[in-house]
């Protein structure tokens, strides 16, 4: 087969993304992934405006598009099929993304395809970074577990083959890394709080580490010291709950946790001011929400046997999720294979929709292909749109 062009676009929440992605015999090499994040914008509000976004998706998606044939080193000519994130999302978000693919697709007469979100976020798994790299791609063994984790999902998708999705568990209230936002607006540690909990909670961890080896240095003999000095350094014994832990099935809840921290820190408002305290309720708010993530995802590859488990979505940035899991895998499972994300890739991209447009396209029929080309008079955005 020869080799063929994506351009992609991304705008379902506050980053305005493009990418160029090049694809030869199921090899993918990334050609360009420009970002716009707005995430200074939405911090004021502790949270993205749907409105606000639009506005900057309109202001940045031109020079965004040109940056990306720039680096790229393309032209439109040069494009075989242009992709754009169809859902779910934030619906004013969507429609600016949707509105520039669609007019690109008219003008330039090239096909047009839609793709859903998490499935980008699944793929991005798949993308080759360097431009010589070969990637992993569809050498993947199947049936695959994936475990979604971002800001509006989380969910164990089952997957017999490329592009097929069994949702097999789900959150039943807020995904994880919205829990993560919301705490972190609790403890007024700012905005996105999945980055900000993940800092609190390493320091909380460095901090116990370090004091441990100090005292362990200086007092090595003395056990009832060493003891009362790790008391002091854990003053705040905080627990929270692994909400549906041991309840059956693959499904998660969340927003009991983030509550478990609003009345955590009632108790006394006063700690709020305290940096080791904030810190402490961080790590053991992150440390309750993987030993969920991870308890459930082992619980599902013990029923469904999965070749490989992968990491997709915002949240699999999370440093703490990706070790614990890989652990994890390697001690209970360890015939499993594991795939995660570069650390590039985990939150909204254009190059994760590029990717899976990628496989798509390599699957679609002439007619399929056909029916693309009017991709910019069908193609509509849907804020719900299920994974299938
Ligand atoms: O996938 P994503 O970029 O957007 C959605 O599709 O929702 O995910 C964004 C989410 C936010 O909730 C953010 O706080 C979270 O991912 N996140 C993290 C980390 N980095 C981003 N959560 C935990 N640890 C992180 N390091
Ligand atoms: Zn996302």
């Amino acid at each position: 087969m020869s080799s063929l062009l994506v351009l992609a676009i991304e705008t379902s929440c506050d980053e305005t993304s493009i990418s160029v992605l090049q694809f030869e015999n199921g090899f993918l090499r990334l050609l360009s992934n420009e970002i716009s994040s707005q995430i200074k914008l939405h911090a004021k509000w502790g949270g993205v405006v749907p409105n606000l976004a639009a506005r900057e998706h309109v202001k940045n998606i031109v020079p965004v598009f040109e940056l990306a044939l720039k680096n790229a080193r393309v032209s439109m000519q040069n494009i075989d099929f242009i992709a754009v994130t169809k859902g779910p999302g934030l619906i004013p978000a969507l429609m600016v993304g949707a509105n520039f693919a669609k007019t690109l697709s008219y003008i330039w007469e090239k096909p047009l395809i839609g793709i859903h979100h998490i499935e980008g976020h699944i793929y991005a798994n798949f993308v080759g970074l360097s431009q010589k790299s070969k990637v992993k791609s569809q050498n993947v063994n199947f049936p695959v577990l994936c475990l979604v984790v971002s800001g509006g999902h989380t969910q164990l998708v089952l997957m017999k083959d490329h592009l097929q999705y069994e949702i097999i568990g789900q959150t039943l209230d807020d995904a994880v890394g919205e829990a993560f936002d919301k705490v972190a607006r609790i403890l007024g540690i700012g905005y996105p709080g999945g980055p900000a909990i993940a800092q609190q909670a390493a320091n909380f961890k460095f901090s116990i580490l370090n004091f441990k080896s100090n005292s362990n240095d200086k007092i090595s003999n003395n056990k009832t010291k060493e003891k009362s000095y790790e008391i002091q350094d854990t003053k705040y014994q905080i627990q929270l709950p692994r909400p549906m832990l041991n309840k059956p099935g693959f499904n998660f809840s969340f927003s009991g946790l983030k509550t478990a921290v609003l009345y955590e820190t009632k108790k006394n408002p006063k700690l709020l001011k305290n940096k080791k305290y904030i810190a402490a309720v961080c790590h053991e708010f992150q440390q309750a929400a993987i030993d969920v993530l991870i308890a459930k995802t082992l619980k599902a590859a013990e029923k469904y046997a999965p070749k490989t488990i992968l990491l997709a979505g915002g949240v699999s940035a999370n440093k703490e999720l990706r070790e614990q899991l890989d652990l994890a895998i390697k001690k209970f499972i360890p015939d499993t294979c594991y795939m995660i994300p570069d650390t590039s890739l985990t939150g909204d991209n254009a190059a994760m929709i590029a990717a899976a447009a990628a496989f798509r396209w390599q699957k679609m029929n002439e007619s399929q292909k056909k029916k693309a080309m009017s991709g910019w008079k069908n193609i509509q955005p849907d804020a719900n749109l299920k994974l299938k």
